[in-house]
């Protein structure tokens, strides 16, 4: 039998060696466009068959040769690959002694804060929170709260008009409206939080858009006391263990008494600073008995039921509260502000 390797080994050794010598991937694929291919100068060595007495021991000694370039080519790609994986779990590595990002977390605004903790009040005396559109009609705004079209009450919440007959709310009594209409004749007892709005002057304690929080309790035998009490357990939760409640006899076309609601002052307890003017009495809010044509309109027969109602400003609570001076701060989200506070509530 004839030995054909002769005829393979010497570029058989040469390749071997470029490929032991080459650095990257790209001088494989090199060699094996080169000498390995169809075309390639390996691979034209078989050509030679013809001359060859003994054609399968020829092609068995072309076989070897080959695979043994192939063994060393697919050992060496097997390296660079390695090579590669390490490469990017180096680069991918965490290096967990670094310090790390620091994510700032970040603080309620007050006035939510509060709104919160008024619903949380009255929700654990048993009220329900109900809520309405911001934009209403004036049937729900003013009508059905007594105060009909040309009333001169209309004047003192002039707001904003969408239509001649659609408005935003200039407060949050247009919900209650809604809530009996619905209640049809039943019992209720809710709170509704939401933003009012009003023609009004933007200065420290004023603003065009604010918030409310309303409260309704119909039910049979409701009277002034009922809401004194609920008012003054609402104080004490909110501003301190000792809070009293004052009524100031007031007018809001919608309740019969109405009064004006003032609290003794959380700060001096009655002696008088700068958060009471010197008076010893903060005023909080408006209420009153709902008026027998309001329970009327929504269906209420007034001499079986009777309710009470009151309209909480949520802005006006968290200024006392936390001792903010300007209502503007509430919607200007500086940081700052709202940080501060939550310093104060921290500590
Ligand atoms: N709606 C009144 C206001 O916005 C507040 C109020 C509510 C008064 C309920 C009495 C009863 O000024």
């Amino acid at each position: 039998m004839q030995n054909y390797e002769n005829i393979f080994s010497e570029l058989a050794e040469k390749i071997k060696n470029l490929i032991a010598d080459s650095k990257t991937m790209e001088n494989i694929i090199e060699i094996k466009n080169k000498y390995l291919s169809k075309k390639g100068e390996f691979s034209l060595l078989m050509g030679k068959i013809k001359e060859a007495e003994d054609k399968k021991a020829f092609g068995e000694a072309f076989n070897n040769a080959k695979n043994k370039i192939e063994e060393v080519l697919n050992e060496k790609v097997k390296e660079f690959e390695a090579k590669k994986l390490e490469a990017q779990l180096k680069k991918e590595e965490i290096d967990i002694t670094l310090p790390g990002n620091n994510i700032k977390r970040g603080s309620e605004n007050p006035f939510y804060k509060v709104r919160k903790e008024i619903e949380d009040i009255f929700i654990s005396m048993g009220y329900t929170v109900a809520t309405g559109p911001e934009v209403d009609y004036d049937k729900y705004v003013f009508e059905l709260l007594n105060i009909p079209k040309d009333h001169p009450a209309r004047d003192m919440q002039d707001t904003l008009y969408i239509e001649d007959d659609l408005l935003l709310r200039s407060h949050t009594s247009s919900i209650q409206a809604h809530v009996m209409e619905e209640a049809n004749g039943k019992p209720i007892k809710i709170i509704c939080p939401g933003k009012t709005y009003r023609r009004d002057d933007d200065d420290m304690t004023h603003s065009h858009q604010f918030a409310q929080v309303e409260g309704l309790v119909i039910d049979k035998n409701i009277n002034l006391g009922n809401l004194k009490a609920t008012l003054e357990l609402f104080a004490q939760k909110m501003f301190s263990k000792d809070s009293k409640v004052r009524f100031r006899s007031s007018f809001f076309p919608f309740t019969e008494p109405s009064v004006e609601v003032d609290i003794s002052c959380f700060n001096c307890h009655g002696k008088g600073c700068n958060v009471c003017k010197g008076t010893g009495w903060i005023e909080i809010l408006g209420a009153g008995m709902v008026h027998p044509n309001v329970l009327r309109m929504s269906g209420y027969d007034p001499e079986v039921y009777s309710g009470f109602a009151f309209g909480i400003g949520i802005e006006r609570v968290a200024m006392l509260r936390y001792g903010v001076d300007d209502i503007r701060r509430f919607y200007q989200s500086d940081i700052r502000f709202i940080e501060e506070f939550n310093k104060k509530v921290e500590d």
